[in-house]
């Protein structure tokens, strides 16, 4: 298994963040090029580890969407693709519920999957939709993340592939949110505090 990368905390001021986001994004966390580069080499480990198998990917949205587009166009074998959305309830202490607002369209029955999601941080989300998955009598579920935020983990879950370790902060850009903004970034930054106040 090829070393994971892991991301330190950012150092203000290095990775500079583009002049029109300088008000709302504190730090660059990854760079534009270097997620391009992991996520080639992610599509490359997939593509081996699948070759002469046909793929269903199930990306989890909306997240997932942005990795999911960079990522499938560099694996060159025959993928079908479908959509799930899962949202949770729940903060804190209280263990949180899953449910699934989107279902898939596709038979995944007998087939190998793929499930993407941007993002592990508790665990629950892709946990919940690998069972939610199972129950569809898949022949093998294999799960993929771009980032990995094991500092508050609740499930005994890893990623079969993940792109980053990073610490327990809160991201955006590359299709990750904050109140449904800043999804079309090209780079994964920090929020100013500000942002999080002027949001709610
Ligand atoms: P989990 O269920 O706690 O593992 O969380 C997974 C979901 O939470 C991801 O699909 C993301 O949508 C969301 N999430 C967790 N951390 C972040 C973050 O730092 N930025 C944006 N979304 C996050
Ligand atoms: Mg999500």
């Amino acid at each position: 298994m090829p070393q994971i990368p892991s991301i330190s905390d950012p150092v203000l001021g290095r990775g500079r963040v583009p002049k029109i986001w300088q008000r709302e994004i504190s730090s660059v966390l990854i760079s534009e090029t270097r997620l391009r580069k992991r996520v080639h080499e992610l599509a490359e480990e997939i593509t081996r580890d699948h070759a002469d198998s046909r793929l269903v990917v199930v990306s989890l949205l909306s997240g997932s969407a942005v990795f999911m587009a960079d990522l499938i166009r560099r694996i060159p074998l025959p993928i079908e693709l479908d959509f799930m959305a899962a949202s949770s309830y729940g903060m804190g202490t209280v263990p949180r519920e899953i449910s699934f607002t989107k279902d898939l369209k596709l038979s995944i029955k007998g087939r190998n999957v793929l499930l993407l999601d941007d993002i592990i941080d508790s665990g629950h989300t892709l946990w919940e939709t690998r069972r939610q998955l199972r129950t569809l009598h898949p022949r093998r579920i294999s799960t993929c993340v771009l980032l990995d935020k094991p500092a508050q983990r609740e499930r005994r879950i890893q990623a079969d592939y993940s792109g980053f370790t990073i610490p327990d902060l809160f991201v955006v850009g590359y299709g990750m949110d904050h109140a449904e903004r800043y999804r079309n970034l090209p780079f994964i930054g920090l929020l100013h505090p500000s942002q999080f106040l002027e949001a709610r």
